[in-house]
């Protein structure tokens, strides 16, 4: 069983304050750091490109899962990684040579994930499952923090999951959007390993150590979880 992790996402911090909340989301305890990049093009809104993976990394020794929300993520593979990013996901929609970026990628010594996107089923990835570091099913349309989990991704949560264990590839789980101490329970249950939370860290009322320790005590109620092999909302 691969490790639990928790990966924040900087989407909902607070920019002002960049470089504090990054140290605090460190001192926390965090995994990684999740960097939400979009191009107003693969989806509705503009957020982050490279100059911001390269200033956390500046920041902060954790490492940079970057997820790329862009079209022709393979013309900016480079600047990512030279940046600093540790993981780099691209999406498998509309990419018709995503198996070419994500050897690229391997060959930069970064992780290469594939995403799925709600509308995107899970066989999509099955005969890339073989090559990629991480899986991440999208919990929500992609483009913004703060949104509502869409419970019918347990299921394809679960198909994935079954097809990591029955290949003979190790990969990651990941999970993002709308991850909260209602949602977090499901998606352990369903067997994803990897928890993206920008709402739950960045907006918590009682600041970021309290987000990050709430949600490691979700995991600690639910870490010799039975994961169920077919589940459904
Ligand atoms: C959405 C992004 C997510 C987002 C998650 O497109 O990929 O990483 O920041 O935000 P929450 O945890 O608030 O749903
Ligand atoms: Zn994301």
């Amino acid at each position: 069983m691969n490790t639990i992790k928790i990966s924040a996402s900087i989407l909902s911090a607070n920019f002002a304050e960049l470089g504090n909340q990054i140290k605090e989301t460190e001192t926390a305890g965090c995994d990684w750091l999740h960097i939400d990049v979009m191009d107003g093009v693969f989806v509705p809104n503009i957020s982050m490109g490279p100059f911001i993976v390269k200033t956390c990394k500046k920041i902060t020794t954790l490492p940079l899962d970057v997820h790329l929300m862009i079209s022709h993520p393979e013309n900016h593979i480079d600047a990512f990684i030279e940046a600093g990013a540790s993981t780099l996901s691209i999406h498998v929609e509309n990419n018709p040579n995503v198996l070419r970026a994500i050897q690229y990628i391997q060959s930069k010594n970064v992780r290469a994930g594939l995403v799925l996107n709600p509308g995107t089923p899970a066989s999509a990835i099955e005969s890339l499952l073989p090559f990629v570091d991480q899986v991440l099913v999208m919990t929500v349309n992609p483009g913004f923090s703060g949104q509502v989990f869409i419970p019918e991704m347990l299921s394809k949560i679960s198909s994935v999951y079954n097809m990591i264990k029955n290949g003979a590839h190790p990969a990651d789980l990941q999970v993002d959007g709308g991850i909260n101490s209602e949602t977090l329970p499901k998606v352990l249950k369903a067997g994803a390993n990897i928890i993206v939370a920008a709402t739950a860290i960045y907006g918590h009322p009682q600041g970021i150590q309290a987000g990050l320790n709430a949600m490691r005590e979700t995991i600690a109620l639910n870490k010799n979880r039975d994961i169920i092999a077919a589940i459904s909302e």
